[in-house]
């Protein structure tokens, strides 16, 4: 029947315009806007949703073995999270507000059940993301040396010693580069550890894994991204209680052995 096919024809190409499939970066963007933090979480995230949607915001999958169905980019299940027709269930939301293109819903749903369930709610999360080395779609940033020092500035370094030691610091230590990770052995004792960042933060001490923690009270993964005001308030408490920390403080960095960046 024709007219069949055509209103068969119509439907599928409605349905293509109205489904929306991401990929990673433009994800990744959309999540950054809606306030997922630019470190750890925002993969986690990128990590479940690739996995569980293929990142389409229509996904909908088949019968679950107990009949409850799984809705949207992060395939929130409608036994528990989210009600036919009206808001409702876990998430106060409607499926069909998790099958649209717009993701403030799934991403408020999605939280939500990480706060109740954690992450293993999800299956992908299990089989896919959780222990592995996950796809880093954080902001990483490498700077010039007048990029840092404005940037420090901005963030409240107006010493200009303070500022020129720790831009000779981040070049030294870090190479200026935010994704900075390096093995520190350490032969006069028992373990290694790791440090993170321009300002290479040390996860034995300063900084701690998945959880803020540690003398800094921060994350080592918040270290490596653009965003350096948790970096500059650690390195700054670090530099005013125990410089010695960085080997090149003393040696290369100090007094005239910094390179004047109050100029930039
Ligand atoms: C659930 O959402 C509806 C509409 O979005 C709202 O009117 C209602 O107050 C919400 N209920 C709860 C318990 O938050
Ligand atoms: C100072 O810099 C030089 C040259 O890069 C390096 O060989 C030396 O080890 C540095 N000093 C310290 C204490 O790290």
């Amino acid at each position: 029947m024709t007219m069949l096919r055509i209103a068969v024809i119509v439907a599928v190409v409605l349905q293509v315009a109205l489904a929306r499939k991401f990929d990673v970066c433009s994800f990744a963007r959309e999540l950054r806007k809606h306030g997922i933090p630019n470190n750890h979480e925002l993969n986690e995230w990128v990590c479940i949703a690739e996995h569980e949607s293929g990142l389409n915001t229509r996904a909908v999958n088949h019968y679950n073995s107990d009949g409850s169905r799984d809705y949207g980019i992060f395939q929130i299940n409608d036994r528990y999270w989210c009600e036919h027709g009206r808001s409702g269930k876990g998430c106060n939301v409607s499926c069909g507000d998790l099958i649209n293109d717009n993701l403030a819903a799934d991403i408020r749903c999605a939280r939500h059940i990480k706060q109740v369930q954690g992450l293993s709610a999800w299956v992908a999360w299990n089989n896919k993301c959780a222990g592995r080395h996950i796809k880093d779609v954080s902001l990483a940033k490498k700077f010039t040396a007048c990029e840092l020092a404005k940037e420090l500035r901005r963030l409240g370094a107006s010493n200009n010693q303070e500022l020129n030691e720790l831009v000779c610091l981040a070049q030294k230590e870090g190479s200026f580069d935010t994704r900075t990770v390096k093995l520190v052995k350490n032969p006069q004792r028992y373990y290694d550890s790791h440090s993170y960042g321009i300002f290479q933060i040390n996860d034995h001490v300063w900084c701690e894994h998945r959880k803020p923690g540690n003398i800094c009270n921060v994350k080592c993964e918040d270290m490596l991204n653009d965003d350096i005001s948790d970096d500059y308030k650690c390195a700054k408490y670090i530099k005013d209680s125990q410089g010695r920390s960085w080997h090149h403080l003393h040696e290369n960095c100090s007094g005239k052995n910094a390179a004047d960046v109050t100029k930039c």
